[in-house]
């Protein structure tokens, strides 16, 4: 399965952080936001990834995290001129997404806790997986209605009346399908390409597929001062106190198995001093102690 990184977008709600950084090049915390959807792809064994920015952006993403491979990654990059949906990432990145199944993760959500990815990715075989988390405000969100039995009934795009708690976080797992399904998409009202209609269009043939996340489960977006200032505190909380990091690609890169423990110590040898290198230390020596 391939990965899209979709790091695109106005970030107007960031403004002024935004007018000459993107969104996802802000730091949340200790590292910039994109370092933690790209660790969530890596985590679940993407190595092929297609970054979507703005034009204007591109070159800042290159310089930060090159072609991939000093991570065993590929990473190649594709313009979106205008944020004219998220479901439009299909089709900037078709001639990247060739013939093969597709993940998408927005640029600016942070998801940690739990296994239901690793789930999901695993036994990933057609149709689409999508993901309901509990929020208290899910109108602002893509919002899926599930029946007795926990399957998908219904999904809407924003409702004023939602009909459940349960919103759809930014990570979707698509076959082939998508493709033509984004194809075929109108813009809706306000102008985009919804990836709600391309979900919706999966629960129309039947081949949708709804995970819950559990309580334990964090799921945090970064698109306001606010949310933004909360995620950097909640990844310095729960790094502080299990003494791991969250959202670090070369650790992520190295427990599977894409970097290899001398690659991991090449990498180490290049950064400043600084807690970020302190930390790949002690992931290093914690391997070679281990053998
Ligand atoms: P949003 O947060 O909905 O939009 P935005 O980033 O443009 O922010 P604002 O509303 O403050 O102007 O987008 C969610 C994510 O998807 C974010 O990482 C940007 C990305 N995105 C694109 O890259 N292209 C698009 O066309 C859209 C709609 C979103």
């Amino acid at each position: 399965m391939k990965g899209i990184i979709l790091a695109g977008g106005a970030g107007s709600r960031l403004f002024p952080l935004t007018l000459v950084a993107s969104k996802q090049l802000q730091p949340v915390y200790d590292k910039p936001m994109v370092y933690y959807p790209l660790t969530t792809l890596i985590e679940n064994g993407i190595r092929e990834i297609c970054l979507i920015s703005t034009p204007q952006d591109i070159p800042r993403f290159q310089q930060l995290l090159g072609d991939g491979h000093r991570w065993g990654l590929r990473i190649d990059y594709r313009e979106q001129p205008k944020p004219e949906g998220i479901a439009q990432a299909f089709l900037v990145a078709e001639s990247f997404i060739g013939s093969d199944p597709v993940t998408l993760i927005l640029g600016d959500n942070i998801f940690y806790g739990g296994d239901v990815f690793h789930k999901a990715f695993k036994d990933f075989a057609s149709g689409a997986v999508i993901f309901g988390y509990r929020v208290h405000d899910p109108s602002r969100y893509g919002v899926v209605e599930f029946d007795g039995q926990g399957k998908a009934v219904s999904i809407e795009e924003k409702p004023t009346a939602p009909k459940s708690c349960y919103a759809v976080p930014g990570l979707y797992l698509f076959d082939n399908e998508v493709v033509s399904i984004a194809k075929a998409l109108k813009p809706s009202p306000r102008g985009e390409l919804e990836i709600t209609d391309v979900n919706m269009e999966y629960l129309r043939r039947g081949t949708l597929r709804v995970f819950p996340l559990s309580r334990g489960f964090a799921w945090l977006d970064a698109g306001t001062s606010t949310s933004l200032h909360e995620a950097s505190a909640y990844v310095q909380t729960v790094e502080k106190r299990s003494g791991m990091k969250i959202g670090c690609p070369e650790e992520a890169a190295f427990r599977q198995g894409f970097l290899t423990l001398v690659g991991l110590q090449t990498e180490v040898a290049r950064l400043p001093r600084c807690e970020y290198r302190d930390y790949l230390e002690e992931v290093l020596a914690e391997a070679q102690r281990a053998g």
